[in-house]
């Protein structure tokens, strides 16, 4: 099948995700606050994946907590600086922040948003409507395809990756492990969302590599359509 379309939908973007979480799976310290878990190494190769995307997807509890720029970084690449790739929030009920920094003119935004929100934004940026109390993100794909994206990257947070990886709609996920563990009961995971009940509601992947970087490493997988039985426990 070709990755760039659905069964009975229209074309959606080719989409990777990336994130970056400690040994046991966590993007952030207890109750959402930020943990620098890149190395130096993997803040370089971030910026390769956003200079090769048309644009950039977060979630509105991000830019609630970190206020990312989401821009490239064009002196961590030591290249001159180049086209921008687009930011994109999900933010179902208007809630960026108006001074947050995806709202800056530098670099075309869209707010993806629900019809609950009565939220007005400022003129330069582009708001699209998909969903009535949440943005739905097939929906949002299929019209970010047709504003021309045709690679996006998702960079989290907790509950975008549980929607994105659940819904199965993504053509590579890219996981940087850093040899630091967080544990405890509130820091959000790579996968939130629903309790898991059975393997019927795993997410299956394929491991494509694992490379080093630094101290840490990347696993990038596939989505795995077809899972194969596991061998049951021996017990
Ligand atoms: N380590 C990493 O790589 C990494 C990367 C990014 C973020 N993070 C961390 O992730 C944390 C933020 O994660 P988060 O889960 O609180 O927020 P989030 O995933 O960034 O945003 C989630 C919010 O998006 C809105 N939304 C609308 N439609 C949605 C849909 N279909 N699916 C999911 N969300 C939808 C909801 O807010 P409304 O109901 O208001 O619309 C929801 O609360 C922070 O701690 C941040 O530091 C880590």
């Amino acid at each position: 099948m070709d990755p760039s379309r659905d069964p009975g939908r229209g074309a959606r973007p080719e989409v990777w995700v990336n994130c970056a979480a400690s040994f046991d799976g966590r993007l952030a310290y207890a109750d959402g606050a930020r943990a620098r878990l890149s190395s130096s190494e993997d803040l370089v190769r971030v910026q390769k994946l956003r200079r090769d995307s048309d644009a950039i997807l977060v979630g509105v509890g991000t830019v609630v907590k970190d206020d990312p720029s989401l821009r490239v970084h064009w002196e961590l690449l030591g290249e001159p600086v180049g086209r921008n790739p687009t930011r994109v929030v999900v933010d179902g009920s208007g809630r960026t922040p108006e001074s947050a920094r995806v709202l800056d003119a530098t670099t075309p935004t869209i707010i993806a948003t629900s019809r609950r929100s009565t939220r007005h934004f400022p003129p330069h940026v582009r708001v699209v409507v998909c969903g009535e109390r949440r943005v739905e993100i097939p929906e949002l794909f299929l019209r970010l395809h047709d504003l021309g994206v045709r690679r996006i990257l998702v960079e989290g947070g907790a509950a975008i990756l549980s929607s994105v990886l659940r819904s199965g709609l993504f053509d590579r996920l890219t996981v940087y492990t850093a040899p630091v563990g967080i544990g405890g009961a509130t820091a959000p995971p790579v996968l939130a969302g629903p309790e898991t009940r059975g393997s019927d509601e795993t997410v299956d992947l394929h491991l494509v590599g694992i490379d080093r970087v630094g101290e840490g490493f990347v696993a990038t997988y596939t989505p795995r359509r077809d899972p194969e039985p596991r061998p049951a426990p021996l017990g």
